[in-house]
């Protein structure tokens, strides 16, 4: 049998997750300081696929070529793929026809996050050799989500965000093709918001009288796509992780499970885990609480985070409240001035949000 190949979709516009995706690709938001994308990578890795091409945005692509190179580091070998335009997750798949030919393939949304991998499911599909497979998971909101109708395990409709949804089975993104797929892509026409649906093209192929298999997961699934997602889905990557001490402590304590990593420094500080300290991070007189990650080269002085995502070289300093449930950009700097007029002051970008006490 021919080779697996792996699709990992890395463009879009990431608009729920303005403004980080102003300056940034949300592929690369860090969840427990490791970039989304990575975990994708490592689950094509782990499942015995090295050759991955990766969909990239003309505008996000070279940021996205740099934190990922030529894969070597994860045992893949990475192509990038530029999609001029979003226009869709068939599209995109269209785009990599040339990179795919006629393998069949996983294909992975680089800004998902799936408990437990691919493998079992890439067995599956070897095993059973359908024409296409989904996952799903059980959602309270299937309204919002691309939902399943099944008879005996195989899939007989597929709608997205259905207003009356008929079942509770959300479309976890991460799927399985053989090269019929690009057919359906070709066949389908635009939806309502101008993109070539990938349930739309499932759709069709199950129209043809083609198998397209369902497996319900079992761990979680997460869409990274806008803050609480992204914030939840660092609260479940730090429910795993393990505790080790790299940093140095002075006069401070960690308590449970927290990473401190090498040349970070903790002064007259607390940190309830779980919680990861970027490299080379400074806290002074702080306290960080549970499910925080704090990134690379951050200062923390003089004030209380938790639950929150920052990206490396931002600042936090002398608050008189907590901060809490907050992504930060990179070298983003919230402090209090003690001069006077007391005022607030900011400088923030289009489509920032601040909660204020
Ligand atoms: P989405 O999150 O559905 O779309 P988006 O990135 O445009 O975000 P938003 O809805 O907030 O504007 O996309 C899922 C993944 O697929 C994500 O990693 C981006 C990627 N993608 C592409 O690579 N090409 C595309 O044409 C689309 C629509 C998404």
């Amino acid at each position: 049998m021919q080779a697996l190949k792996g699709l990992i979709l890395s463009g879009g516009k990431g608009t729920r997750l303005r403004p980080i995706t102003h300056t940034s690709a949300k592929q690369l938001v860090p969840v427990a300081n490791k970039p989304v994308l990575f975990y994708g990578i490592e689950a094509m890795a782990a499942a015995g696929i090295d050759q991955v091409g990766i969909i990239i945005a003309p505008e996000t692509g070279a940021e996205i070529r740099t934190a990922a190179g030529d894969g070597s580091r994860f045992g893949v070998k990475l192509t990038y793929i530029v999609q001029d335009e979003p226009l869709g997750l068939a599209h995109a798949v269209l785009t990599a026809e040339p990179f795919l030919g006629d393998s069949s393939f996983v294909m992975y949304l680089g800004d998902n996050l799936l408990q437990g991998g691919i493998h079992e499911l890439v067995t599956a599909f070897r095993e059973h050799e359908p024409d296409a497979l989904i996952l799903l998971t059980p959602v309270a909101d299937p309204e919002n989500y691309g939902v399943a109708e099944l008879r005996d395990g195989s899939v007989v409709r597929l709608v997205e965000k259905p207003p009356e949804p008929k079942t509770n089975l959300a479309l976890v993104g991460v799927y399985m093709f053989t090269s019929g797929v690009h057919d359906a892509a070709r066949a389908i026409e635009p939806s309502e918001r101008g993109e070539l649906e990938i349930t739309d093209a499932i759709q069709r192929l199950v129209d043809n009288g083609l198998r397209v298999e369902a497996h319900v997961v079992k761990g979680w699934w997460k869409d990274t796509g806008r803050l609480e997602d992204m914030l939840a889905a660092n609260r479940l990557v730090l429910d795993t992780i393990e505790a080790s001490m790299q940093g140095e402590l002075v006069e401070s304590q960690v308590d449970g499970r927290v990473v401190v990593e090498a040349g970070a420094r903790l002064e007259r500080s607390t940190v309830r885990g779980p919680a990861i300290i970027g490299a080379g991070a400074r806290l002074i007189d702080s306290y960080i609480g549970p499910y925080t990650a704090i990134g690379e080269g951050c200062l923390i002085q003089n004030a209380e985070v938790e639950h929150s995502i920052l990206l490396a070289g931002s600042s936090v300093r002398d608050l008189a409240g907590r901060m809490e449930s907050s992504l930060l950009g990179r070298n983003v700097k919230i402090g209090r001035d003690q001069h006077q007029p007391r005022a607030y002051r900011f400088l923030v970008g289009d489509n920032s949000e601040i909660g204020i006490l």
